[in-house]
């Protein structure tokens, strides 16, 4: 990454890492779905303490409390009154997307380090003012983009970081699903902001950018449309009437480093797979077939494309597991840099340029032309 945005937020000196008993005071904002698989791994951490839970539906974070057994816990009606009310080290912010940036904003504000839910945000201009806020605060910012911390996903950036790839020059990625609307807070603006584009778009976009060292978006040409959620033929009648976010999305994009990025995601469509996530350099491919990667699946080996004594080759690189599971990791990765210090997993200033991207689909898409991508400093 070149701009100077990112050096901003470069790591610190490397220090020595003691092992530390201090356990994590933390708080939920949000109890609904993600939640739950934060909740779910709970058991396996003991440096980690749920002291407070607040959601704006009345009783919610109470049922919640209950079903998991967090026991001694104080109850929210918003998450501004747990952080004005707690002294937390640490707060899971596990609202919608349209009350990510608020609540990542106020809990940075207030000297809490935030783990945030993914997409960053709705837009461009709400991430820059929760980095602005990040700054501001010296405190910890990642963000829930787990599939990242898959095993293959990282075997990716290491055939690309060694070099056997030469200059990459195109990406082609993207997926998702056949028939697959979610439900509940995705499908309408006032709670999502972006359909399947934030969704699952900011995975498939950030598995191929942090692989390729997540050049600077340049510009995008995007399309959206809605073809499918808002159909009662193909989403139940009472989400249909309510569902006004994007199902499918497609993009150009043009990266620093002249690497071209081809995208395409799906909540649903007429067609199995619009196609594997490749990409191209001048002394190799790689080709990841799955349709499902954006959420770190890998269905089938990935295969290496070279040409070796003017044979056309091509690899299988084995599969590798990832033992511990991603939500553990993305949980795990976030409380030790709390406490150890160093670089959040998921830096904001990578997902800045996610970010970026995306809201630069959608401008295209409303234009209905390119469009440059102009990123504020930080
Ligand atoms: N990382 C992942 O794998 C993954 C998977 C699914 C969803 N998500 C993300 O997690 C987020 C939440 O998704 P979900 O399915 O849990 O949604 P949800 O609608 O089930 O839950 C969100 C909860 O947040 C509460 N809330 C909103 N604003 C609040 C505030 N200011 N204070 C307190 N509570 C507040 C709502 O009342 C609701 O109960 C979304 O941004 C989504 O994209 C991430």
């Amino acid at each position: 990454m070149s701009d100077a945005i990112l050096s901003t937020f470069t790591s610190g000196e490397k220090e020595e890492t003691v092992k530390s008993d201090k356990v994590l005071k933390a708080g939920f904002i949000g109890t609904g779905w993600i939640a739950t698989t934060y909740a779910e791994e709970m058991d396996k951490f003991d440096d980690i303490k749920i002291v407070a839970l607040s959601d704006l539906i009345p009783g919610k974070a109470e049922k919640f409390a209950e079903r998991y057994g967090f026991t001694g816990v104080n109850f929210y009606p918003n998450g501004n009154a747990m952080i004005d009310a707690e002294d937390l080290d640490i707060v899971f912010v596990c609202t919608y997307n349209t009350q990510h940036a608020p609540c990542a904003i106020y809990a940075l504000n207030h000297g809490v380090n935030v783990l945030l839910e993914k997409p960053f945000t709705v837009t461009l201009e709400e991430a820059v003012e929760i980095m602005r806020a990040e700054k501001a605060s010296g405190k910890l910012l990642s963000i829930g983009f787990q599939p990242r911390m898959d095993e293959n996903w990282r075997q990716v950036k290491k055939i690309v970081d060694s070099g056997e790839l030469g200059k990459v020059y195109y990406i082609q990625t993207g997926g998702g699903r056949r028939r697959g609307i979610p439900n509940s807070t995705f499908i309408e603006k006032r709670t999502a902001g972006i359909g399947a584009l934030g969704d699952i778009g900011c995975y498939s976009l950030d598995l191929v950018l942090k692989a390729v060292g997540y050049p600077k978006p340049l510009t995008a040409t995007g399309y959206t449309s809605a073809y499918f959620g808002a159909n009662p033929k193909y989403n139940n009648p009472a989400d249909a009437a309510r569902f006004n976010v994007d199902d499918f999305a497609a993009g150009f994009i043009r990266l620093e480093g002249d690497i071209i990025l081809d995208f395409r995601i799906s909540w649903a469509m007429n067609m199995d797979t619009p196609g594997d996530t490749i990409i191209l350099g001048t002394e190799g491919g790689l080709r990841i077939p799955s349709t499902d990667c954006w959420n770190g699946s890998f269905p089938k080996p990935l295969k290496i494309y070279k040409e070796v004594a003017g044979e056309q080759l091509e690899y299988e690189v084995p599969m590798r597991r990832t033992p511990e599971g991603l939500f553990y990791r993305k949980i795990r990765s976030f409380a030790d840099a709390v406490k150890y210090g160093g670089e959040p997993p998921v830096p904001s200033s990578e997902i800045l340029y996610n970010q970026a991207i995306i809201d630069g689909l959608v401008k295209s898409a409303e234009l209905g032309r390119e469009v440059e991508i102009k990123i504020p400093e930080i």
